[in-house]
């Protein structure tokens, strides 16, 4: 279902059976919304974000490809969220291809302008399906198309963006006894100690080498977010507290106590790609009562 959003920017709305539903934004193939069932927003998304490009939206599930934050040359998470991808009217068949499923194809390619900036060719193909349980899978495939004879490299992440009741009720499981780079502290390297991650000041780390299953549970929603991923061995976890949140203008200034950005990524150890081959990275997210999860 094709329409015009914020700004007159064009969106998807995809809809499942039993009424879950997400939105994609083609600014950005990013995801803006993921509600439940009963229409509940499972995501964050900030009352002040702009939807006006050169800015990508503040909130949702934005790219970041071909660079995580600041680890290279480009702008901060490189330019995959703040350009105008299309709908993939010839999508390469996946093998998850099935019924049952609302999903939408998207695709990025880079315009001239990008051209110089970053050097290469290549086809971005992204999916993002919603499931028959609601769940939302993010499916990316890269593929060099330069015919220079160049590989190309690239970091990248699905920078999502949690809707949680109160940050400081919030536990993440998962990532306990695992390496991070602190990105707050020039990103130096430490381990995890301890039980699972609590909130109570700002967090900014890239936790490596990840399980595949990282829950993240809403004590207060009694809500569970499960976060399984492929191909991405990293994992992002950010929430600004309350004195960044005040520097970024497209943020209220208590908003952070309504969101956690978790995401899946691949940050140590870029990916390259030499020319004809392609890269897959997924990430599905389910919301589940969390009287679900510790029966598991
Ligand atoms: C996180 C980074 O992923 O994104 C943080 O680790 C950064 O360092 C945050 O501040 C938000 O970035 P931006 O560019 O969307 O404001």
């Amino acid at each position: 279902e094709y329409s015009k959003g914020v700004n007159g920017l064009e969106k998807v709305l995809l809809r499942e059976v039993r009424g879950s539903s997400a939105e994609v934004y083609l600014y950005g193939g990013q995801v803006t919304s993921w509600k439940n069932e009963y229409g509940e927003e499972l995501l964050f998304l900030s009352s002040k974000a702009t939807f006006k490009s050169p800015k990508a939206i503040r909130g949702g599930i934005p790219i970041c490809f071909p660079q995580f934050g600041t680890l290279g040359s480009l702008e901060q998470h490189g330019f995959a969220r703040n350009r105008f991808w299309r709908i993939d009217q010839d999508p390469l068949p996946f093998p998850t291809n099935s019924g049952n499923k609302a999903f939408i194809d998207l695709i990025l390619k880079p315009s001239e302008e990008d051209s110089k900036i970053w050097p290469h060719r290549y086809e971005f193909r992204l999916r993002v399906t919603l499931g028959p349980g609601g769940d939302l899978m993010l499916t990316s495939r890269i593929r060099n198309t330069n015919t220079d004879g160049k590989s190309f490299t690239f970091t990248f992440a699905y920078h999502s963006y949690l809707a949680v009741t109160d940050i400081s009720e919030v536990r993440v499981e998962g990532l306990e006894t695992r390496d991070y780079l602190d990105n707050s502290k020039d990103r130096e390297r430490f381990t995890e100690q301890g039980d699972a991650i609590t909130f109570e000041s700002e967090v900014d780390k890239v936790y490596l080498g990840t399980p595949t299953k990282i829950a993240i549970l809403d004590h207060e929603r009694k809500r569970t977010f499960v976060l399984r991923k492929d191909g991405l061995p990293d994992a992002v976890v950010w929430n600004p507290w309350d004195k960044k949140a005040k520097a970024i203008p497209d943020f209220g200034d208590d908003e952070y106590k309504h969101m956690l950005c978790v995401q899946a990524a691949c940050v140590e150890t870029p990916i390259t790609l030499k020319p004809g081959e392609e890269w897959r990275g997924r990430q599905e997210l389910s919301a589940v009562p969390s009287s679900y999860c510790s029966g598991q």
